[in-house]
């Protein structure tokens, strides 16, 4: 027989809550109390307004801090601060965190670890091979995730997730300056998730005794040429112009070229022990969705 889903009791703590954190914490409030962290003042006033309880703390500062006495469980979103090998302000805020000992610790990282396989597959069983400071910074965290995990006894879950779409994160404002993309030929398969995909897999972690690495993906592996087209035709706006590699290092900034360098077709063999498969698994269902959710009309899918 199954075992039941164990369901962490107390607050779940919601440190750096940006666009995947806010949504997630909406989602999780049904559940049990709720705590978000943000970098900002203003940040926390705002969640507050809309009915999130926040607290504002800079990881990457000294202010002494102390966690809820009620911990259940912990979501950690904030990004590596962007400096050396190391994820600094993941070390501080564990550090911060004391001797306290939530029932699960869920971490997002991503799929950048595993560097360029020039579109090869790779699944949570691939070595991860990071091509990028950014990329091993990330690898250092999950090894400090793990680490204090192992070391409280704390059950562990790290996402690997790559590009994360949704609301208000969809190309729209660059295709309506009509900015070039780097031509399909030129790129290989970019790999993405829905936001609200995220959210769920990020509750199913939390309720069901899993522990170790995810890749989490929506199966729709593609260009990002080819994803921007579909945005185009479903928001009714132009085709974005496509340029050769040449012509992509004249335009695209360096962390857009930095990022399509890499490509990597990312699967997953674990996701089904989550009970979770993507709801916007089908091509455009994500992109209709989105522009569905910010009230913009859907142009006929030609
Ligand atoms: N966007 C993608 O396509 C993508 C892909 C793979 C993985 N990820 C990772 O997934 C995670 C969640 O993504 P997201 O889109 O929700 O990111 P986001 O909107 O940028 O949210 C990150 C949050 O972390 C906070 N934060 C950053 N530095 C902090 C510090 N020193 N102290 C306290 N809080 C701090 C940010 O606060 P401020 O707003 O004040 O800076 C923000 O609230 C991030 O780690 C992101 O890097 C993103």
């Amino acid at each position: 027989m199954e075992k039941p889903p164990l369901r962490p009791s107390g607050t779940c703590l919601i440190a750096g809550c940006g666009y995947v954190g806010q949504r997630l914490a909406r989602r999780r409030s049904g559940e049990g109390p709720v705590l978000a962290l943000v970098r900002r003042e203003s940040g926390a006033e705002d969640l507050a307004r809309r009915g999130i309880p926040a607290l504002a703390l800079d990881f990457d500062g000294a202010t002494p801090w102390h966690p809820p006495s009620d911990l259940g469980a912990l979501v950690y979103l904030a990004p590596p601060s962007g400096e050396g090998q190391e994820d600094i302000r993941l070390a501080r805020f564990l550090r911060a965190l004391g001797s306290v000992r939530p029932q699960v610790f869920v971490y997002i990282s991503t799929t950048g670890v595993y560097g360029d396989t020039g579109g090869a597959p790779v699944d949570e069983a691939s070595p991860p091979a990071p091509g990028d400071d950014r990329s091993r910074q990330r690898l250092d965290a999950e090894g400090r995730v793990a680490r204090w995990c192992l070391d409280r006894a704390v059950r562990g879950v790290v996402f690997r997730v790559p590009a994360i779409y949704g609301p208000h994160r969809l190309p729209l404002d660059r295709l309506r300056r009509g900015e070039p993309v780097l031509r399909a030929e030129d790129s290989g398969p970019g790999n993405r998730i829905h936001v609200d995909d995220l959210v769920e897999a990020c509750m199913a972690a939390l309720d069901r005794p899993v522990a170790g690495v995810f890749n989490l993906v929506d199966g729709l592996p593609e260009s990002l040429a080819a994803f921007t087209a579909r945005v185009a035709t479903l928001a009714g706006l132009p085709a974005p112009p496509q340029v050769s590699w040449a012509g992509a290092q004249q335009v695209l900034s360096p962390g857009l070229l930095s990022f399509l360098r890499e490509s990597r077709r990312v699967t997953s063999r674990r996701a089904e022990e989550l009970g979770w498969t993507p709801r916007y698994g089908s091509p455009g269902s994500g992109i209709r969705a989105s522009l569905a959710e910010m009230g913009l009309a859907i142009a006929a899918d030609q």
